[in-house]
């Protein structure tokens, strides 16, 4: 049987080195740096690193350099996300991973621009060209993820969603007006995570397919799951505060169809994902015990 529990122990602790490295590179010492470290090396689940790994891997290409620096820059990219969600004049959290927020650690000024710092550098990490192999091929698909990164991650995507998601708040919601939401301010960083890992692994077109609606289906359950747990988790284990989806008056599916309703939802999604990727035999089992994972997870 497949242990993901090995599996992510494994692929957290070199995702969790290569981002020490590349956080550490520059003697800087200063606040800002400190506040970098303090936000990335959290307790983070490292889903997305994991998850552009695991597809790569899902098409038989072994963990490399470009895929480390391509998954360590998804994770700081998801980070700063995480630090602008949690300011005042968003969603004004005080706990994430277990600690402070960045803002109610350090301030709010420096809350700020550690996420600018964050999504600066993931950039940079993802134009590092250090193999001297590079084809011309190996240069478009560079091209092409950062790219896509870029779009999964701006007006176009994330905070397309984080937009809608705060303007959404008191108003009550249709469910696809709700599903459009997630799509971007989850979803698309989750896509752009498989989308990355099977550039690298130089997946066909039709792979390429298959790997998308699997992506878009756990993109789905993560987040519904996410809210979900925001009724029903441990704070202690999620390292966050719950209940406050519905302090703040946000739709959520949870909320809206409620808890029963919405993990039959999620299961679907699942099911889905899972469907999608059955072309991928074995090599897909990591994929699968991920999504399988993503909506039985307590934190
Ligand atoms: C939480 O993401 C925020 C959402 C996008 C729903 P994660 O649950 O992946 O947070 P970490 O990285 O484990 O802290
Ligand atoms: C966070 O969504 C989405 C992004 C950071 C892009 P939520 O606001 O629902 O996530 P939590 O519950 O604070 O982790
Ligand atoms: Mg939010
Ligand atoms: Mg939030």
């Amino acid at each position: 049987m497949f242990d993901l529990k090995n599996y992510l122990d494994d692929k957290i602790k070199i995702v969790n080195f290569t981002l020490e490295n590349i956080l550490n590179s520059s003697s800087d010492s200063s606040r800002l740096l400190e506040a970098m470290n303090y936000s990335l090396m959290g307790s983070g689940k490292r889903l997305r690193p994991v998850l552009c790994i695991a597809t790569a891997q899902a098409i038989g290409c072994e963990i490399n350099k470009d895929l480390l620096n391509t998954a360590c820059a998804l994770e700081m990219i998801h980070t700063y996300s995480l630090i602008h969600d949690d300011l005042p004049a968003m969603d004004d959290d005080e706990y994430r991973r277990g600690k402070l927020t960045c803002h109610r650690a350090f301030d709010e000024a420096t809350a700020i621009l550690t996420g600018d710092a964050l999504l600066t550098l993931a950039f940079e990490t993802l134009s590092i060209c250090k193999n001297e192999n590079y084809d011309k091929k190996d240069f478009e698909n560079k091209l092409l993820i950062i790219k896509e990164i870029a779009k999964a991650s701006g007006n176009k995507g994330m905070i397309y969603g984080q937009m809608n998601d705060i303007l959404s708040e008191g108003k009550e919601l249709t469910i696809q007006e709700i599903e459009k939401i997630h799509i971007s301010k989850t979803g698309a960083l989750i896509k752009a995570s498989v989308l990355s890992g099977s550039i690298i692994a130089k997946a066909s077109k039709s792979q390429i397919k298959s790997l998308s609606i699997y992506a878009h289906n756990i993109g789905l359950a993560f987040q519904v799951t996410d809210d979900i747990l925001n009724i029903t988790g441990d704070p202690e284990i999620m390292g966050k505060s719950t209940g406050t989806d519905n302090k703040r008056n946000k739709s959520t599916y949870p909320l809206l169809l409620g808890v029963e309703s919405a993990k039959k939802l999620s299961h679907t999604f699942i099911d889905n994902a899972l469907c999608s990727i059955n072309e991928f035999g074995k090599n897909a089992l990591p994929l699968c015990a991920i999504a399988k994972y993503i909506i039985n997870r307590k934190k």
